[in-house]
């Protein structure tokens, strides 16, 4: 393949005819390949044929001659030990017919005796001596001598004897009327066995495309969106594997279809459960602001109003000590507002103090024991992957106040090899993972689940009603991104 790469002129050859013979049909292909076979054959066969049966009948045609002339000699030698020239005559006449007979298979066209000088002694049938002959190679030792007139339709064999040199011409009309009715009988086989090759190769075409065609079909409808299309398996060879193997295929883009769809809908049920959160948060800190960062505001602005009415300065103290208690009353609520907005201390101390600090006040808060191990959190974590844990854990633990009644909790968080991993276990009513993932009413789980999912990571939970649950979380960490 190489060599035609480097000729340019094949090469140009090779994409001229892959230009036409690449564009058509399989069963064009096949049947090209399959006619061109057969004919070719034929010719060859033909050729071949003619060839070798032309020289071996010609040399027999030269032998039988040999025999004939050989004949002829010997009876020209009892004849003309006492007999004429008339003799002669007669008996050239009758060997002439005798070897031409239907027994023989012979044609003889001449039998002649010229003398010495090359002159006509006596010439019976179409002897003509003007024809130009050429000689013929003959063993060596031979008494006579070959030749073949100049249109190949005469073999002649010649002899000398005491009166002159005997000439006998034999016909060559019956070896090539041999040899032609030899390639007819080839000829007729060669399009009886392309009639033959023509069907085999149309219903092996017809075999092979068949399927071929169906699974084009179907590809070009999944391709159009139609998952559900398969193709029937037409026979346990390669071209079955290919359409056992295109249903496969067909089958896992279809549940792959399945699940980018689901996945679609639960983030799009997850999207908008957050932007209701969001909207429900504001809510509340407009609430809470309403209701009771700006009541205490009025009640100092009231407050401050009413200090000018003040006539007695004794009165003074108090007033300011009960302003200041509002202050410092307004001051917490801002303080616990912006806290649960966002805990600043991520920001300044980092993962490990803000999760130290979130899990003591949910004890301080909830009278529940929570055991805290960090391992290998010594250096800060990229923000957005601190804020991450952190929320992962707020989460658990407040599903563990909520639901699960338990009376001990354990929060794991350590980052080891390439993975932080994140383990809440509680010893509570527990509850089933699958059923609560059907349901998909609450967000809590799954945005661990979509916020783990951010930076390539899982959500695994073990649970039974009973028995407790375990959350673990792994997101992968590659450690050379660690911040210092
Ligand atoms: N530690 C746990 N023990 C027992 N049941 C739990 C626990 N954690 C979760 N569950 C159950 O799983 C359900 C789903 O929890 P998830 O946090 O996803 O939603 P939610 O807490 O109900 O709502 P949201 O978190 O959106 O406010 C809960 O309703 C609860 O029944
Ligand atoms: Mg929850």
């Amino acid at each position: 393949m190489t060599h035609i790469q480097h000729n340019p002129f094949l090469s140009r050859a090779g994409q001229f005819f892959w230009r036409y013979a690449g564009a058509v049909s399989v069963r064009v292909k096949v049947l090209g390949i399959v006619l061109g076979v057969i004919i070719l054959l034929g010719i060859f066969i033909i050729v071949q044929m003619r060839a070798v049966l032309t020289s071996v009948l010609l040399w027999d045609l030269g032998q039988q001659g040999i025999a004939i002339t050989r004949n002829i000699v010997l009876e020209t030698d009892t004849i003309m030990q006492d007999g004429t020239i008339d003799d002669l005559g007669e008996l050239f006449s009758e060997r002439r017919e005798h070897f031409s007979s239907p027994s023989h298979n012979t044609q003889v066209d001449y039998i002649a005796l010229t003398g010495p000088d090359g002159a006509v002694l006596l010439a019976e049938g179409l002897y003509d001596p003007a024809e130009t002959l050429i000689s013929i190679a003959q063993p060596e030792g031979s008494s006579h001598e070959l030749f073949v007139s100049s249109d190949e339709t005469v073999t002649e064999v010649r002899e000398g004897t005491a009166y002159g040199t005997l000439h006998v011409g034999l016909s060559q009309l019956l070896v090539h009327q041999t040899v032609d009715q030899a390639s007819f009988n080839i000829f007729s086989v060669t399009i009886v066995m392309v009639a033959v090759g023509f069907a085999a190769a149309f219903l092996l075409t017809w075999v092979l495309t068949r399927p071929l065609t169906d699974l084009v079909a179907a590809a070009s409808a999944v391709e159009r969106g139609d998952l559900e299309r398969t193709v029937p398996r037409w026979a346990d060879d390669e071209i079955g594997e290919l359409a056992t193997a295109f249903n496969a295929m067909t089958a896992s883009l279809k549940r792959a279809d399945e699940e980018r769809g689901e996945r679609e809908r639960l983030r799009e049920q997850y999207i908008s459960g957050i932007i209701d959160a969001q909207e429900n948060e504001r809510q509340r800190i407009a609430r809470e602001l309403h209701d009771s960062t700006s009541q205490s505001l009025t009640s100092l602005l009231v407050g401050l109003q009413n200090l000018h009415g003040t006539r007695s300065p004794d009165e003074l103290p108090a007033r300011i000590e009960t302003l200041r208690g509002i202050v410092a009353h307004t001051l917490d609520e801002v303080r616990q507002l912006s806290w649960q907005l966002r805990p600043s201390i991520l920001d300044d101390l980092g993962l490990k103090s803000a999760l130290a600090h979130h899990i003591e006040s949910a004890q301080a808060q909830y009278g529940l024991p929570v055991d805290l191990v960090i391992q290998g959190l010594d250096d800060r974590l990229p923000a957005a992957l601190e804020t991450t844990v952190y929320r992962i854990v707020q989460e658990s633990l407040t599903n563990v106040v909520r639901y699960a009644k338990a009376t001990a909790v354990s929060v794991f968080v350590g980052v080891r090899g390439e993975t932080i991993r994140v383990i809440v276990e509680d010893n509570g009513v527990g509850f089933d993972p699958a059923a609560v993932q059907r349901e998909k009413k609450s967000l809590g789980l799954q945005g661990i689940r979509e916020r783990a999912g951010l930076f390539g990571g899982t959500l695994t939970i073990e649970s039974s009603p009973g028995a407790g649950a375990t959350l673990v979380i792994e997101i992968p960490y590659p450690t050379e991104q660690a911040v210092s």
